[in-house]
């Protein structure tokens, strides 16, 4: 099928690049010229594993252009995966989206096209897109669209760092329309995937046991509605551990072992269950914060959601508390922060809770370093001001540090010489905000060992899936 995609961030290249890796003819569109350059080149503005080799190998299949005339008129599925990012007030800023939507408007030939939501947009957006749509082609080529086209929602469920085998290897897919044409579309579209009848690239293998993936067709509100409670779940499942993580702390139990023996309920489910620092990036906190609204719109609290964001941005704070119960004093303490990005895997730096961390120790008169291993050019940029000191190696963040914080689980960190860092600091603490860290390696190697969920054992990876482990390992190291 001729399919175009509006926007190239996380969402529209990665969708862009596999259908047009199973064989469809893909144009994205961006407005940003710089990035569709370096498209163009080859390369990538974000950092996703295997990205660029899969944009390789569905070379020919893709395009990429800022021109909507271009892209526009002969695609059959157009999908929207622009931006949304929270405005002040914290509702999304729909700006792009509506840009987009008249954009289709003006620019579709009149053929049946489906207009698809692929951004995670209030719920609702649907029927207004629909209308933006409308308009616009209305007034650009003077006549009633009628049913020439059709809007479905088509949420996504990929995760940073992990995005082409959440998309090629999905759990399901789920889309959402009011009219049974726009269904079809998509359930051609998506094919190969629910059917698993292509030919897995050799650098992202077919996991065992994957059968056919299960398609969930809905009405518009639901697939809309899909979007937010699945995020919302999973971001309560994470501050659902981390609050029994505060109370395992406090009678001396293991949260690790408490998570595997609550998780092994197939009713539960272990993976969502590493207690820790929380979560960040650009969803959880945005989705829980749109749905508490939405429901706000209706007369409705949602008191489960809200109290999974202020737990969550609690564990931030627990980091200092730690910190001072330990240290005594903050002020004038050099603080090594190790990992960047809001979680292993990619650079992406919204919401990291590490750098939320840093500002804090700022604030309390500390000095402080930072590494990562991707994740430190876009530090650079976005978050030079802030007055952290970059560092290209962990050595260098040891040096004359009175404690390092564990903020991001990149691999490299559990396999460090972590015996010739503690000599390097002025007291050898670490604080492993991930349960991610060999605490008996540690100990061994002369650190005082800390966590901020009551873990007696350090990390553990058994929890994660064996496919998320390959990418883990897949990562750079140093
Ligand atoms: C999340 C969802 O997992 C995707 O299904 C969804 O498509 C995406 O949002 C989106 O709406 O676009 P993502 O934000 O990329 O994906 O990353 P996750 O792997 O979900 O991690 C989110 C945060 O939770 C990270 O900071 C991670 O460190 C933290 N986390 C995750 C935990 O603290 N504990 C866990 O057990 C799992």
């Amino acid at each position: 099928m001729n399919v175009c995609i509006i926007g190239t961030g996380y969402v529209g290249l990665t969708t862009g690049t596999c259908l047009a890796f199973l064989g469809h003819k893909v144009t994205c569109v961006d407005s940003d010229d710089k990035k569709i350059a370096l498209l163009k080149s080859g390369q990538t503005p974000i950092y996703e594993p295997f990205l660029t080799e899969l944009i390789a190998e569905a070379n020919g299949n893709l395009q990429f252009t800022t021109d909507y005339a271009e892209a526009i008129p002969n695609a059959r599925v157009i999908f929207i995966a622009v931006g949304t990012p929270p405005s002040p007030n914290g509702s999304p800023d729909l700006r792009y989206l509506s840009a987009a939507a008249r954009g289709i408007g003006e620019h579709f030939d009149g053929d049946f096209t489906v207009v698809v939501n692929k951004s995670t947009v209030p719920i609702g957006s649907g029927n207004w897109v629909g209308s933006l749509v409308r308009e616009a082609y209305e007034q650009t080529h003077g006549c009633k669209a009628g049913r020439r086209f059709a809007v479905a929602s088509n949420p996504e469920f990929l995760r940073e760092g992990t995005a082409l085998s959440d998309s090629l290897y999905a759990d399901r897919v789920v889309v959402g329309s009011d009219d049974p044409r726009a269904l079809e579309a998509l359930y051609t579209l998506y094919r190969p995937i629910l059917d698993q009848t292509f030919g897995a690239p050799t650098f992202l293998p077919r996991p065992e046991g994957i059968g056919a993936v299960p398609l969930i067709s809905t009405d518009l509100a639901s697939a809309e509605l899909i979007k937010y409670a699945a995020n919302a779940f999973l971001a309560l499942k994470i501050s659902f551990i981390n609050e029994i993580g505060h109370l395992a702390e406090k009678v001396g139990a293991d949260i690790l072992q408490v998570a595997k023996g609550i998780g092994l309920d197939a009713r539960i489910g272990t993976r969502f269950l590493q207690a820790g620092l929380g979560w960040g990036g650009s969803c959880f906190g945005k989705d829980t914060a749109a749905l508490v609204a939405t429901a706000a719109e209706y007369g409705l609290s949602m008191p489960i959601v809200a109290a999974a964001r202020e737990i969550n941005f609690r564990q931030r704070e627990r980091v200092i508390e730690k910190l001072l119960a330990e240290l005594k004093i903050l002020k004038g303490r050099t603080i090594g922060i190790l990992g960047l990005a809001f979680k292993p895997n990619t650079d992406d730096l919204r919401d990291a809770p590490a750098i939320e961390i840093a500002r804090k120790l700022l604030q309390r008169g500390c000095k402080v370093k930072a590494h990562d291993p991707v994740a430190m050019h876009r530090f650079r940029s976005e978050h030079g001001d802030l007055g952290v000191i970059c560092c290209d190696s962990v050595e260098q963040v040891a040096a004359d540090s009175d404690a390092l914080i564990l903020a991001t689980e990149w691999p490299l960190y559990r396999d460090l010489f972590w015996e010739e860092l503690a000599p390097r600091m002025r007291s050898a603490i670490v604080l492993d905000s991930r349960n991610a860290l060999d605490r008996d390696r540690l100990v061994g190697g002369g650190f005082r060992y800390l966590s901020i969920a009551g873990s007696a054992s350090g990390g553990d990876a058994s929890h994660r899936s064996s496919q998320e482990i390959d990418l883990m390992e897949a990562a750079p190291r140093l």
